[in-house]
C-alpha cells in the first residue's frame, strides 16, 4: 500500500475487501437501525448515535459572539438531526482565544449564545418534538493561539509555533487563575442552556500540553499526578460548583516524543497506561462522555484527521486508511475498558458514503456508543437525517477530505466546505490561492 493510496472504492464490497486484505480492525454492519437507538444521560436523552464533532468556523464576531454565519452552521446542524451537537472550541478568556474569530463565552456575549441555543431548541422541538444534546467545548488555545501561551518549552514544538527559548512559560499562579475562567464559563454555559461542557484536553492546546509536561517544574509538571491535576481539578470543581454535566474531548495519545508527549512510552511508542488511568479518574469524577481523538493538526495531521488531500508542505507518512484504523482502534480500546462510558468515535469522514456501515459496525461491535463526524458536517450538515431516514448518504454531498477547510482555518478565513458549500466558502478559498501565488 502506498502513502498516496487515497479513497478509491466503487462499492462497499470493494472497501470491505481492501480492509480484509490488509487485515485491518475496521468493522462493518448493514444494521443501520442501531444508529437510531437512544442513550439516556442523567434524565436527558441523546436521540441517536450520531454526533457533530466540534469544528471551528472562524466566524465569530470580534467580541466572541456567534455571528450570522455561526448561526447558519448550527441551525443547519440542528435541522440535520444528529443526536449530539458538540459546539466548537470556545475560549474561556480573552488570552485563551486562538484569534478574534474564535467564539468566546463571557458576560458580554452571553445573550448571543443563549439566543442561539434557544433558537436551536425551539426549532428542534417544533420540527421533531425533541432537541439535540448540546455540549460546549471550553478551550485555551495555548501555544497555537495568537498569545502563544505555553506550558513547556520543546525544540520541535517551539519551532512549529515560532517561539524562541526566551518566551515565558505560563506560571502556576496564572494556571490557578485560569481555573476560575473555566468555572465562570461553565456557569454561563449552563445558564445559556447547554447540557454539558467539554474541558477540552486534546490536539496539544494548553490543557493537552499540560498532560505531557514532564519537563515542567512545579505543581503542574513532572509526574502523572501533577500533569493531570489541572484537568481533574477543573472537572471536579465544575461538577461541585456549577452542576452541569462534564464531558472531555481527550487525546488518547499525542504521538510525540516522550519528554513532552502524552500516551507514549520512553521509546516514543503508543502507551495507553496513563490515558486509561486518567479516564478512570475522570469517570470517578462523574464524567460520562469521552470523545476520543489523537495527535495534533499542527504537528501530525495524518493522525488527527486522515485525509486524501494535505497542504503542499505536508507529506503524510502513511495512507489515510491506516490513520482511520488507528483512531478506530483507540476508540475501541477506550470503550472496551469502560463499557458504561459513552465513548464518541472520531475520524470517519474519510469513508464518505460508506460512513453508515462503519458507524453501525462500530456500535454493533461495541467499539463506541456514538459516532461523531467533523469535516462531513461542514460538507453535509444533514448527514444524520439521511442516515436515519433512508440509511444511505448521497455520494454527491459527502466530504472528500480534500482538507480545504483546514487550509481556510489555518489562513484565518471563515471556515467551512469550499466544495459542497461553495456559495460561501469557495471565495475565501480562492483568496488563499491568490495570496499564495
Ligand atoms: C477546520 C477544522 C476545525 C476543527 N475544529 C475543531 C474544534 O473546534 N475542536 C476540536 O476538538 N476539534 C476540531 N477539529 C477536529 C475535528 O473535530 C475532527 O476530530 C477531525 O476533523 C477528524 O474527524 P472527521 O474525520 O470526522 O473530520 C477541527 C478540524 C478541522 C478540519
Amino acid at each position: 500500500m502506498s502513502n498516496k493510496d487515497i479513497f478509491n472504492f466503487s462499492s462497499l464490497e470493494d472497501l470491505e475487501n481492501k480492509v480484509k486484505k490488509l487485515n485491518l480492525d475496521i468493522p462493518f454492519s448493514t444494521n443501520i437501525d442501531l444508529l437510531k437507538e437512544k442513550i439516556e444521560i442523567n434524565g436527558r436523552t441523546i436521540n441517536n448515535r450520531l454526533a457533530i464533532h466540534p469544528m471551528e468556523g472562524c466566524d465569530a464576531t470580534s467580541k466572541g459572539s456567534p455571528s450570522e454565519l455561526t448561526e447558519r452552521r448550527y441551525m443547519r446542524y440542528t435541522k440535520g438531526l444528529a443526536g449530539l451537537i458538540w459546539f466548537e472550541a470556545t475560549a474561556v478568556s480573552e488570552s485563551a482565544r486562538a484569534n478574534n474569530q474564535q467564539l468566546f463565552l463571557n458576560k458580554y456575549t452571553f445573550d448571543d449564545f443563549a439566543n442561539l441555543v434557544n433558537m436551536m431548541k425551539e426549532t428542534s422541538l417544533k420540527d421533531n418534538k425533541q432537541y439535540p444534546y448540546l455540549v460546549l467545548q471550553l478551550t485555551h488555545s495555548g501555544r497555537f493561539g495568537e498569545n502563544k501561551v505555553i506550558a513547556v518549552h520543546d525544540e520541535e514544538l517551539d519551532k512549529i509555533s515560532k517561539i524562541d527559548f526566551s518566551h515565558p512559560i505560563i506560571t502556576d499562579k496564572e494556571l490557578e487563575e485560569l481555573k476560575e475562567s473555566y468555572i465562570i464559563t461553565a456557569k454561563l454555559a449552563k445558564k445559556a442552556g447547554f447540557d454539558a461542557v467539554d474541558v477540552k484536553s486534546c490536539h496539544r492546546y494548553l490543557l493537552s500540553e499540560l498532560l505531557g509536561a514532564r519537563t515542567r517544574e512545579g505543581k503542574y509538571g513532572g509526574d502523572y499526578e501533577n500533569r493531570t491535576s489541572f484537568l481533574k481539578d477543573v472537572v471536579e470543581r465544575i461538577e461541585d460548583e456549577v452542576g452541569i454535566e462534564v464531558a472531555v474531548r481527550l487525546n488518547i495519545s499525542d504521538f510525540l516524543h516522550y519528554s513532552v508527549g502524552w500516551g507514549v512510552n520512553e521509546q516514543g511508542e503508543l502507551d495507553l497506561a496513563e490515558p486509561l488511568k486518567l479516564i478512570r479518574e475522570l469517570k470517578d469524577r462523574k464524567v460520562k462522555i469521552i470523545n476520543v481523538t489523537a495527535g495534533s493538526p499542527y504537528i501530525n495531521p495524518h493522525i488527527n484527521r486522515p485525509a486524501d488531500g494535505e497542504p503542499k508542505k505536508y507529506a503524510p507518512p502513511e495512507p489515510p486508511l491506516l490513520g482511520v484504523e488507528r483512531l478506530i482502534k483507540l476508540t475501541k480500546e477506550v470503550q472496551s475498558n469502560f463499557e458504561d462510558l459513552v465513548v464518541v468515535g472520531t475520524g470517519l469522514s474519510w469513508f464518505r458514503e460508506y460512513v453508515p456501515y462503519v458507524a453501525s459496525g462500530m456500535v454493533e461491535k461495541g467499539y463506541a456508543k456514538i459516532i461523531g463526524l467533523g469535516r462531513m458536517a461542514f460538507a453535509y450538515p444533514n448527514f444524520a437525517k439521511d442516515i436515519i431516514e433512508s440509511g444511505i448518504l448521497d455520494r454527491s454531498k459527502v466530504c472528500i477530505t480534500c482538507i480545504r477547510c483546514a487550509e481556510l482555518k489555518a489562513h484565518k478565513k471563515i471556515t467551512g466546505c469550499a466544495i459542497r458549500d461553495r456559495e460561501i466558502y469557495l471565495k475565501p478559498y480562492m483568496e488563499i490561492l491568490r495570496e499564495n501565488r
